[in-house]
């Protein structure tokens, strides 16, 4: 089958070969570098499937600079904001996910945020390495225990659920806040509670919401002064789902202890000040990045695709109802 196809920015390339086998020929951006509105306007023109990535602002003058003959947009990520899911429904557009294939992965990096900025790993090697320490001292780099500690998983879903299963090795108590009871984590003694309870009483609080209008500042100063002064906040959802700025003032005024980032308001430029602060970790949006569960999404956005191309129901449809507006 030839399709007019392109794709954003290379990826692994069990999908490029996948893609290839299916749709033989297909564009590709040529520079490993995010293209810019102007030029995804350009690039996407007239194609009948795009395989785009989060970093892609997929809004309606990119729909429409696709136009009438494009079936999908396939998402290299399991979130989708980046996408106006809206103006591709009403165009008949599909748009497709990455989900479950990075769930585990992006659960382990949580974690290594969490630990870093628990025993502020990240600090003691940067003391190492400037040739400044001068042996073991009694009140060096105090941080604070993970084993025993309370966790606050704000969002049960895959991911979420992930990350708090992972606790039990370390004898945390489980707090979680999602609209819906979850019985993975009640059967490891987790309570479902409010936003506010969790906040109050956890050490760790991690964030596994998706972003949409309901969660963009989910987390403002508001909450952060909720949480206790020796409490860290994890985010590897979506930057927009915290006030970073409010976050900045929160961590330089010690109102919470500490922060572990994998993702920024507006990225990638941090907030300002927030880099300035040695509580804080800050990773450059690194949850799903391993070699295999890279690969295994842009299989996943592939298959997405030709499926789109085939007239078929893509595996991962995000608005199947697009299908109707075709029709
Ligand atoms: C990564 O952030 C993703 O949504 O897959």
């Amino acid at each position: 089958m030839a399709a007019n196809i392109y794709v954003t920015r290379r990826i692994p390339q069990a999908g490029l070969d996948q893609l290839h086998a299916a749709c033989g020929e297909f564009d590709m951006n040529p520079d490993d570098r995010v293209l810019s509105h102007a030029a995804l306007i350009e690039a996407v023109r007239g194609r009948e499937g795009v395989l785009c990535l989060l970093t892609d602002t997929v809004d309606e003058a990119v729909l429409a600079a696709a136009g009438p003959r494009c079936r999908v947009f396939a998402n290299f990520a399991v979130g989708f904001d980046n996408i106006d899911v809206a103006a591709a429904t009403r165009r008949g557009i599909l748009v497709t996910n990455t989900p479950g294939v990075l769930t585990e992965t992006t659960a382990d990096l949580a974690w290594a945020l969490l630990f870093a900025v628990a025993r502020r790993t990240v600090e003691g090697d940067r003391h190492f390495r400037s040739g400044h320490w001068d042996g073991w001292a009694p009140m060096q780099f105090l941080g604070h225990d993970v084993y025993g500690s309370t966790l606050g998983v704000v969002g049960a879903g895959r991911i979420g659920t992930a990350v708090a299963l992972r606790s039990v090795g370390f004898r945390t108590r489980v707090l979680y806040a999602n609209p819906e009871p979850n019985a993975e984590l009640d059967a490891i003694g987790g309570r479902r509670v409010s936003l506010d309870e969790l906040l109050r009483e956890s050490d760790f609080v991690t964030l596994h919401v998706p972003l949409d209008d309901s969660t963009r500042h989910l987390i403002g100063a508001h909450e952060l002064a909720l949480m206790k002064p020796t409490a860290c906040l994890i985010n590897t959802a979506r930057g927009p789902i915290v006030d970073e700025a409010a976050l900045v003032v929160a961590l330089r005024d010690g109102q919470i202890s500490g922060a572990g980032l994998d993702v920024y308001e507006n990225e990638p430029a941090p907030a300002p000040g927030l880099t300035a602060l040695d509580n804080v970790v800050c990773l450059p949006h690194l949850g799903s990045a391993t070699l295999a569960t890279r690969s295994r999404m842009a299989v996943m956005a592939a298959d997405n695709l030709i499926a789109a191309l085939h007239g078929e129901r893509p595996p991962n449809v995000v608005n199947p109802e697009a299908l109707d507006a075709r029709a």
